[in-house]
């Protein structure tokens, strides 16, 4: 990259794939070397989850709606929780994966991203800088967690084989005693920003049930006349079906009692057939240079700095030579251990 014939006069934008570096060094050497021939705002680092339209959708449906903004707080939202699941094992790209594993394949960008839409403070418009700015100040803010939290309200797994398939470990480009999790759930906080101190639950893995990108806002829930209430979650799917619902309560027609119903925000088929792919947003947004939906360095070293933290611990983990990590089997919920993340006995996964 320090080859000055790289650049020439016109503009040079450089766009950059995932993974930007293996850990917070090697992030920062890459950095650097790009730093030595493109400026910070000539230099893309693609993410294309923030290209999705349901993601794009995120700031839009906090900040345009009083009934969904006033809400957006520690006092009403329980928690928070972004899963995606995927039908598909690692495929021919177990090479890649092992130096990879799902917390840096899948939290490390794209969930992290997710997350960042739904915790920032709201920006004082909406131009690429004062974006990044208000991403920025939440992100000083997060909760870089310790070993003990990381025993706690962290797993991760491994998917087993079955009869038509192979286990994580057996398949091609893979080492037999592999530690690489192809599952990884965890909380993230903050300590500043809208829902500051509320936990954000994630998890992401292969070869579940489905195919699934999913994020759900558990309201909290408060007794009343009825007693069978239940509490309003709002669920955003990303994929496969791009939809907004908010669970609502209603009596029951014929017998006394409370029935659940979801108000449901859809896409028609034309419309659909109209919403690109992510890849080809993004790079639409090179040409124009617009930098809103790409990663600034800074936020990336944030991410790394947390997915060091619990990385080293699951290292130190293993040379006990006695690391925990959750088998599962394929195509179902994943891990079993996933459910006992949380901070209270209350808490759940919403989407089972
Ligand atoms: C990529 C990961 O970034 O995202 C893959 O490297 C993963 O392992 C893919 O399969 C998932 O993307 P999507 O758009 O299919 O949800």
């Amino acid at each position: 990259i320090n080859d000055q014939h790289l650049t020439s006069t016109g503009f040079n934008r450089v766009v950059v794939e995932k993974p930007f570096g293996h850990d917070l060094k090697s992030a920062e050497k890459l950095n650097k070397q790009i730093n030595a021939s493109f400026k910070e705002e000539d230099v893309f680092r693609i993410d294309h989850y923030l290209g999705k339209e349901m993601v794009q959708n995120i700031l839009p449906l906090r900040f345009t709606n009083p009934l969904i903004k006033n809400i957006w707080n520690p006092k009403s939202i329980k928690n928070i929780q972004v899963t995606l699941a995927e039908r598909l094992g690692v495929e021919a790209r177990g090479g890649y994966y092992e130096t990879s594993g799902a917390m840096r394949d899948m939290v490390q960008n794209h969930i992290f991203q997710i997350v960042t839409l739904l915790a920032m403070p709201e920006p004082k418009d909406l131009s690429s800088t004062s974006i990044h700015k208000a991403k920025q100040e939440l992100l000083d803010s997060l909760v870089i967690p310790d070993d003990d939290e990381i025993k706690k309200h962290f797993v991760r797994g491994q998917y087993l084989g079955s009869d038509s398939t192979f286990a994580y470990k057996q398949e091609p480009n893979v080492d037999k005693n592999s530690t690489t999790e192809t599952f990884a759930a965890g909380e993230i906080k903050f300590k500043k920003g809208p829902v500051a101190g509320v936990p954000i639950y994630f998890r992401t893995g292969k070869e579940f049930k489905e195919k699934k990108s999913r994020i759900d806002i558990v309201l909290k829930h408060r007794s009343n006349l009825y007693g069978q209430a239940h509490s309003n979650n709002i669920t955003i799917e990303i994929e496969p079906n791009m939809q907004i619902f908010i669970t609502i309560n209603g009596k029951k027609i014929t017998e006394t009692g409370i029935r659940r119903e979801n108000l449901a925000y859809t896409f028609s088929k034309e419309e659909k057939a109209l919403i690109p792919d992510g890849y080809e947003r993004l790079l639409h947004d090179i040409f124009v240079n617009d930098s809103t939906n790409f990663t600034h360095w800074s936020e990336l070293k944030r991410y790394w700095q947390f997915i060091d933290a619990v990385e080293d611990d699951w290292r130190k983990e293993d040379k006990t030579g006695n690391p925990q990590i959750a088998q599962y089997l394929p195509y179902r919920m994943g891990p079993k251990e996933a459910s006992n993340i949380f901070e209270t006995p209350t808490e759940h996964w919403i989407y089972e």
